[in-house]
């Protein structure tokens, strides 16, 4: 993006947390932003608190119609998008009972994973069109069963995605019936990974295709990221948050979160092709940005090739009913 007063972003989760973050350093760099609301509450909220120049598309990404319609009127309307950034995410931590989009699909995968599949595959042309595209994928650590937040519970894996080929109203993407919120989360994380991957096959290295883990974000009120969380009273929260950014220093703030993610809609000196970077602890409050290597899972071609296909079945199936 060597202009970048002449960008054109697109950002998915703009309205809280990492996204928001990134789209106020964006905005104050004089980027052009789109930014996909869940409603106009959200959305008003959001461009009262940017500089720049940002419009805000209004969509709820657990309904696959409302995101059709969306990318549909950016189409009609021509708009050349130099970078499409897939950042909104959800987590129901601790729950034990799934719940379901509009097409009846879990909604971690639906909001996570199928939305933003969804959203990539329409818009590509319109990426296509910009001199210096760029697609930049939210994921997490926690797809890494290696990892040490992918070791907490169960870790990450799609099996031979024999929910996904049950159809809609499937629990877990591997065909388990017993919901588990966490292991859903990461399981969405790891289909992003393996989305990144995927979409770089098909565009050949025509632009750079980077996922990212920012690390553990926690939000000074709570809110933010584990605002979902079924476990935890606020009490809980507050003690967990305590721990992890007081004590043990292991948290990243939203503000510098935000302005990673930046940097890597921005940076120009990142390659075509895949990538993948995790906002690493180095030090007693200390991260940095590395490359890394993926999960062997999220490495698997073949995998990440059948999981696009096995999805775009299911976004046609779910919304020709
Ligand atoms: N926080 C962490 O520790 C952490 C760690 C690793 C990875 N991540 C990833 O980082 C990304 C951003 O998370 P965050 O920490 O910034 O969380 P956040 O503060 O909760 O922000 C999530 C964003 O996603 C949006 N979103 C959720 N469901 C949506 C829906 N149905 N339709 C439209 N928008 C929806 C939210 O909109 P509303 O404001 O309307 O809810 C919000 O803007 C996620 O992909 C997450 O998986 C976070």
């Amino acid at each position: 993006m060597a202009d970048p007063a002449s960008s054109c972003v697109l950002l998915t989760g703009a309205s809280s947390g990492v996204g928001f973050e990134a789209a106020k350093v964006l905005s104050a760099q004089g980027h052009q932003l789109l930014l996909l609301c869940r409603s106009q509450a959200t959305a008003d909220q959001t461009l009262s608190q940017l500089s720049g120049t940002a419009r805000a598309l209004i969509c709820d990404l657990a309904d696959l119609a409302a995101v059709a319609e969306v990318c549909s009127q950016l189409l009609d309307s021509g708009t050349v998008l130099d970078a499409l950034v897939l950042n909104a995410g959800l987590q129901y931590a601790g729950a034990s009972a799934a719940q379901f989009s509009a097409q009846g699909i879990e909604l971690t995968f639906a909001v996570n994973q199928l939305a933003h599949q969804l959203m990539a595959s329409l818009l590509l042309p319109q990426l296509l069109k910009s001199a210096r595209p760029r697609l930049v994928i939210t994921a997490s650590e926690v797809h890494n069963p290696v990892s040490g937040a992918g070791k907490v519970g169960k870790p990450a894996d799609l099996g031979d995605l024999a929910g996904l080929r049950a159809g809609a109203g499937f629990a877990m993407v591997n065909g388990s019936d017993r919901f588990d919120g966490n292991k859903a989360y990461k399981d969405s994380k790891l289909c992003n990974v393996l989305m990144a991957r995927e979409l770089d096959r098909q565009l050949a290295a025509a632009m750079p295709v980077i996922a990212w883990s920012p690390g553990l974000v926690i939000t000074r009120n709570n809110g933010g990221f584990f605002r979902y969380n079924k476990r935890s009273n606020p009490l809980g929260m507050g003690a967990f948050a305590f721990v992890a950014r007081d004590l043990l220093r292991i948290t990243e703030s939203p503000a510098n979160a935000g302005r990673l993610l930046a940097q890597l809609v921005t940076d120009p000196q990142i390659p075509p092709g895949f990538s993948y970077y995790t906002n690493k602890v180095v030090s007693f409050g200390g991260h940095r940005l590395e490359s890394t290597d993926t999960s062997a899972e999220g490495a698997d071609l073949t995998k990440a090739e059948e999981l696009w296909r096995l999805s775009e079945q299911l976004i046609a199936s779910s919304t020709c009913r």
